[in-house]
């Protein structure tokens, strides 16, 4: 594999147009995330070199990015899905299907992309013009699709499920941006996790990448489109840096971790943010993880060794008491389980996977972790409640319904990360305001 041979071009477009669609189709059927599975099959099929994992990687995800369109070429979704494994590679509409979703997101055809066009019978040539689809507006690329593919009515709001706007109360034209927004490829951000961030932002130029600080997060990175892995890098073997998006860092920056004091990260599968929190920390003071999946804690373990961290203590937790003694905790951080809604740009395979009754699920087990995490907190001590949601029932309805049961807990105020305006207790930050994830995030003290 490797490279793209003009000779080896016919052949490694059957073999991409298969493995594409056993991907998509058993992340659709199983709701397994596209991310892992594609983790999974190049660890088995290790032929595969890096530009075709990263070609087979991002027609995937463009595929699901536009899927609210694409959907609409095939004649019936069953159909689709039972395609006979030996007619995948030839089979019209998932043909046409993979080409639009590279016409769709880049800016030039792809080989690949070009031989599935050439495998598409009766195809009319379609002018440069076309070509460059993924350069333009949404508008200007359903326009673009239609005239290409014959496919009609192709709205914004395909690109969201049916069920969206029962769930996220916002004006129309901030829907709108939001969709332009998920509709773009995102970028990466880092969080420096060493002394001189200068100096780390240096060293990643000098690796060829754009490493751009951000204006509003001291620690937080921009890196636009990386052409390299950034796991082989050394900065990140020797843990001065882990990925971490802008608005997942916005929760770090609420929690405002003080150097000496004892933090409980009840969610913290792999520890995002209780490195973040224990690197605010400076070493001194610290914070237990607990998470009911003892797996993501076991990566969270690789995670601390790599930063050298000393001051996290993790446990495996279902629920019952406060690890120590109750009321023990200067801070209690719950980033909630929830429908990740808020990441729909990096995972677009989650907006179909993802149904409305699991969104629904979500609001019960929410409370019930707030409450129990509610037992932690000092007098006077924090409680920060944040979602990746941007569903109002996972997020403000949580918030009222708790702040309504208790009197022991209030609002508190903090500086807006971006507008430096005071918040009073609930944030959200949008994707456009950062170029980030969503997130929603609250902060309450215990009175
Ligand atoms: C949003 S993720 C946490 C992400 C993590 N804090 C980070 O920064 O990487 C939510 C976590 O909640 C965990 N979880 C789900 N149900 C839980 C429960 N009842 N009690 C504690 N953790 C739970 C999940 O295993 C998952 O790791």
């Amino acid at each position: 594999m490797g490279r793209f041979n003009p000779n080896r071009v016919v052949n490694q477009a059957r073999l991409y147009s298969e493995v594409i669609y056993d991907v998509v189709k058993s992340s659709i059927s199983t709701g397994y995330p596209t991310d892992r599975k594609l983790a999974s099959f190049f660890r088995k099929n290790k032929k595969f070199g890096s530009s075709d994992r990263r070609f087979v990687s991002e027609t995937v995800f463009s595929l699901f990015r536009w899927w609210g369109w694409l959907r609409k070429f095939a004649r019936s979704e069953s159909v689709l899905w039972n395609i006979k494994d030996y007619n995948v590679a030839t089979n019209q509409s998932w043909l046409r299907i993979l080409l639009a979703a590279n016409l769709l997101d880049r800016d030039a055809l792809h080989p690949i992309a070009a031989q599935w066009k050439n495998s598409l019978k009766d195809f009319r040539t379609f002018s440069k013009y076309l070509e460059t689809l993924g350069e333009r507006i949404i508008e200007e690329k359903a326009a673009g699709i239609s005239a290409i593919f014959k496919v009609q009515t192709l709205t914004e709001r395909d690109l969201v499920p049916i069920w969206f706007s029962d769930e996220c109360y916002i004006p129309k034209e901030n829907l709108s941006l939001l969709i332009n927004m998920f509709q773009k490829r995102p970028p990466i951000w880092i969080r420096g996790q060493c002394k001189n961030i200068v100096a780390l932002c240096d060293e990643l130029k000098k690796e060829g990448l754009t490493a751009r600080r951000s204006d509003f997060l001291a620690d937080a990175i921009l890196i636009d489109q990386p052409k390299k892995n950034l796991f082989e890098l050394e900065s990140f073997k020797s843990g001065k840096f882990e990925i971490q998006d802008f608005a997942s860092q916005v929760i770090g920056y609420v929690c405002h971790a003080n150097a000496g004091q004892r933090w409980w990260d009840i969610c913290a599968g792999a520890g995002g943010k209780s490195l973040q929190l224990a690197s605010m920390m400076k070493a001194k003071g610290v914070v237990v993880s607990t998470d009911i999946r003892q797996w993501k804690l076991d990566d969270l373990k690789r995670r601390l060794r790599r930063g050298r961290f000393s001051n996290i203590s993790i446990r495996e937790w279902h629920g019952k008491g406060v690890p120590g003694r109750p009321a023990n905790f200067d801070g209690v951080l719950v980033d909630a389980p929830c429908s990740c809604s808020g990441t729909w740009r990096r995972n677009p395979d989650a907006r179909w996977t993802m149904t409305h009754d699991d969104v629904k699920s979500f609001p019960k087990i929410q409370l019930e972790i707030l409450n129990k995490a509610a037992k932690g907190v000092k007098k006077n001590g924090v409680l920060v409640y944040a979602t990746c949601s941007i569903f109002d029932r996972e997020n403000e309805s949580i918030i009222q319904e708790f702040i309504a049961s208790r009197d022991d807990f209030r609002l508190d105020s903090f500086s807006h990360p971006i507008s430096k305006k005071t918040v009073t207790g609930m944030l959200r930050i949008w994707p456009e305001e950062a170029n980030s994830d969503a997130v929603f995030v609250c902060k309450m003290i215990r009175v």
